[in-house]
């Protein structure tokens, strides 16, 4: 793929850069330039550039806007101790990227261009990769949207292809203090042959709903259900789920079309595997949640995802009854597979599954 670029001529100047890396908080500033390509029948993906970043303009019938024909990836970029600057499995986003696409109807981008897209970007904006201290990252956020103006419901015969960052801190805003989930009964984020296993914004639009609830609640997080029985455990409206027992297995609820396939949660598998646990993919019962809580039998339950990291689960609230964390803290294991993993992508611990790739 050929990209132009243009650079910013006004880029951000290095002490407003220093104050914002110093406490990025999540999602809320953006680096310099942006990336796109754009799609046609005709002309397959062509036109990538790298621009300043700045707002875009829409014709009010933009497909997009209507029907929600859109995918997106969440990734990050991680600055070593010895200034290199590097992604963790970007071809496994791309990958997922084009899984969600063939689902939304939208063109594929092909994985090489996909990983030299985010390159691009980072490479343009290495400044606003913060130091790896406090592990803070530069989150990238690939998009893609249907950017044809008509309003027939049909596949949109043009496409936009864009890459952000976006300097990160912690996702919450307590730190790594564990999360309070809601558990809704009412709201499910998925069905069978639906679009659960696609990262598309319909499925965080209704989980918003859920969401605010959640906050209604007192809590971070919202837990979704299976939609065809209420029973099953799947995952939170951004995060895997994982369950560590007394005995040492590791459990999370198998995916099977309906739950993001997280690549922290495969990453994780690996990684406990490798810390000699026994990790069980399998349908997972909110009774066995409340059970094994109960009961003793479950002393651990943490949230995975690229924003939130692995990150502990504390109460589960729902209507009219308390399931309680069943541990007051960072559970041992969250933290040995939390170290586990950030060790690897802050290259502080030897890349055995060969995971990183080297952006600078
Ligand atoms: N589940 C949902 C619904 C998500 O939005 C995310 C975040 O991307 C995840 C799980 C975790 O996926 P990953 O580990 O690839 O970031
Ligand atoms: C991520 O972890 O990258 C996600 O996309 C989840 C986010 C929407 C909070």
């Amino acid at each position: 793929m050929q990209i132009s670029s243009t650079p910013a001529p006004q880029p951000v100047d290095d002490a407003r850069l220093a104050e914002i890396l110093a406490d990025p908080g999540f999602g809320t500033h953006f680096t310099d330039h942006m990336f796109t390509v754009e799609w046609t029948p005709e002309k397959g993906w062509h036109d990538a550039r790298i621009t300043p970043y700045g707002p875009i303009t829409l014709d009010p019938a933009t497909a997009v806007l209507h029907y929600a024909q859109e995918t997106f990836e969440g990734m990050k970029a991680y600055r070593h101790e010895d200034g290199s600057v590097w992604t963790f499995r970007p071809e496994a986003n791309a990958a997922r990227m084009a899984k969600s696409s063939r689902r939304l109807a939208l063109p594929e981008l092909p994985i090489e261009d996909f990983v030299q897209a985010v390159d691009a970007l980072v490479q343009a904006d290495e400044r606003w990769v913060p130091g790896s201290e406090g592990e803070k990252s530069l989150y990238i956020r690939p998009f893609m949207f249907a950017s044809e103006k008509f309003l027939g419901v049909r596949p949109s015969q043009h496409v936009t292809f864009m890459v952000i960052a976006s300097p990160a801190g912690s996702y919450f805003k307590g730190g790594l203090k564990p999360v309070t989930l809601w558990l809704t009964t009412e709201y499910t984020r998925a069905g069978k042959g639906g679009m659960g296993d696609a990262k598309t914004g319909g499925n965080y639009a209704s989980s918003l709903v859920a969401q605010q609830e959640a906050y209604a609640q007192g809590c971070d997080q919202v837990v979704f259900l299976d939609a065809q029985e209420g029973t099953y455990v799947e995952e939170l409206g951004g995060m895997n789920l994982y369950f560590v027992f007394k005995d040492g297995r590791v459990v999370t609820p198998a995916t099977s079309g309906t739950i993001l396939e997280g690549i922290t949660r495969a990453s994780i598998i690996e990684l406990a595997k490798g810390l000699g646990h026994t990790v069980e993919e399998r349908k997972f019962s909110i009774d066995e949640w409340r059970d094994g809580v109960a009961s003793g039998d479950i002393v651990e339950i943490f949230a995975c995802g690229t924003a939130a990291v692995v990150t502990p689960v504390g109460t589960l609230k729902e209507a009219g009854r308390e399931t309680a964390a069943p541990t007051a803290e960072t559970g041992e294991l969250t933290a040995r597979i939390r170290e586990a993993l950030v060790d690897i992508q802050f290259g502080r611990a030897e890349d055995t599954h060969h995971w990183m790739h080297k952006v600078l």
